[in-house]
């Protein structure tokens, strides 16, 4: 079968071979055969924006790859901050990489003092913790002035640690602050997630962090570090394609993981699980949302049509989690949704299966989280995938400013009308 596609144009006739390179063609062949022709596909359905070596993802097969090595193997073997290099830097670090780099992230964990007393104090009191974390990002950069020195590869490197490591405490200290708790300082004998949870839920002096419960959340962090061109990497890529600064760039695209139908998913998880209240009103909750009334939120996927590979994992990792928190009352609930969705026709027919939020959601309840810091917990291993991308996107000479075309579909020219007569 030959490999490559030919485009005909019935207006004139005109026709365009061009190869097809796993399943993608370059569209300058649209190009070629009129330069005005423009092709309508909203929400990106179709179209490959950027060639990407970073996340391999085959949504048929339930695959996930970080640079090639499988997900179940990084989540079983490996910590975030190994899984961190090998997205940014391509490869798994040697023990001297990792050493270094470990170092490097740990020592650089403080945040500046004002970034707590005169920016996120200044907050109210009952601000989302999502709107804080994206405004606190963007300010953090407003305190380096290498952050704009994009193409400067030292200048770049020096903000990726920077932002690697201080986004667990920008976290950490909006969560503080909305409990009104004093905000505790990260700690350099601590590992990542361990840290994180040391300056999130740190009250009494003999305060450990559980070794099961810190593995659980580099695990999740481990599952939520990339997942390729979803809407908060695009949001990233396009921002950055002006060569915003990291910071900035970071801040747009948390803002669109902040949406229920993307990040926002795990925290509407669980508020509708809480709405359901008990099993015995699954049933009608089911029958609802096949009636179009809502959603089954933590159901579906844009590429995964079989079923999700971190939400395999998470499901595992929960029962781990329960074992030293006790169970979540919810988990029932959700067993049971699952169930008789997974047996109904209307998400069978629409492959319709649990997402990486299903789950999670009832992870970080049960390790104590409030549900309105779930979405920032998914920020948190994101910024990773993000600033991997960043880095792709400022190496790729056939990357430009982004800027699609529309169809415009508004009024033609029309003359101006008063005020007084219209
Ligand atoms: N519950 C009920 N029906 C659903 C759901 C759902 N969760 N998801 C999709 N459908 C239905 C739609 O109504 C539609 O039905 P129709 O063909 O009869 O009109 C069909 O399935 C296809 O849905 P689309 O919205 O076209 O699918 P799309 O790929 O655009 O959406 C999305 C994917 C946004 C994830 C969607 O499945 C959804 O809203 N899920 C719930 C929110 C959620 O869990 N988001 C987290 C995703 S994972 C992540 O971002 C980290």
């Amino acid at each position: 079968m030959a490999e490559t596609i030919t485009i005909i144009d019935d207006r004139t006739g005109k026709k365009v071979t061009v190869p097809v390179t796993d399943g993608v063609f370059n569209s300058s062949a649209l190009r070629e055969l009129d330069p005005d022709l423009r092709m309508y596909d909203p929400a990106f359905l179709s179209t490959a924006a950027c060639a990407s070596s970073i996340t391999y993802l085959d949504g048929d097969a339930g695959i996930l790859r970080y640079r090639g090595y499988p997900i179940e193997q990084l989540a079983e073997k490996s910590t975030f901050l190994e899984v961190a290099y090998l997205l940014l830097n391509g490869d798994l670090p040697t023990s001297d990489e990792l050493a270094s780099w470990q170092f490097d992230v740990t020592h650089h964990t403080m945040v500046h003092e004002n970034m707590r007393k005169r920016f996120v104090d200044g907050f109210h009191y009952d601000a989302h913790p999502m709107g804080m974390f994206i405004s606190a990002i963007a300010a953090l950069g407003t305190f380096y002035d290498d952050a704009k020195d994009i193409f400067d590869a030292d200048h770049y490197d020096k903000q990726v640690m920077r932002l690697v490591a201080k986004v667990p405490t920008v976290a950490a200290m909006c969560h503080r602050f909305s409990q009104g708790l004093p905000f505790v300082y990260p700690s350099n004998s601590l590992g990542y997630a361990e840290n994180f949870l040391n300056m999130m839920f740190r009250i009494a002096d003999d305060y450990r962090v559980d070794p099961v419960l810190a593995r659980a959340m580099e695990i999740l962090f481990i599952l939520h570090a990339d997942h390729e061109q979803n809407c908060g990497t695009t949001a990233m890529r396009v921002v950055s394609s002006s060569h915003a600064d990291p910071y900035t760039a970071t801040a747009a695209a948390a803002s669109a993981l902040y949406g229920p139908l993307h990040g926002g998913a795990n925290e509407a998880v669980v508020r509708m699980l809480t709405e359901i209240g008990d099993v015995a009103n699954v049933p009608d909750f089911i029958k609802a949302v096949k009636a179009g009334e809502g959603r089954l939120m933590g159901f579906g996927h844009r590429v995964y049509k079989n079923f999700d590979p971190r939400a395999t994992i998470i499901k595992k990792t929960a029962y781990d989690v329960f074992e030293v928190t006790g169970k979540n009352p919810l988990l029932d609930i959700a067993l049971k949704l699952e169930e008789v969705a997974l047996s109904d026709d209307y998400f069978a027919s629409r492959k319709l299966y649990p997402n990486v939020d299903f789950y999670s959601g009832l992870i970080y309840q049960a390790l104590g989280f409030p549900v309105d810091t779930f979405t920032v917990l998914f920020a948190i291993p994101r910024t990773v995938g993000w600033l991997a991308h960043m880095k792709e996107l400022l190496a790729d000479k056939d990357q430009k400013i982004s800027r699609p075309r529309q169809w415009y579909t508004g009024s033609g020219e029309r003359t101006y009308v008063d005020i007084a007569k219209r």
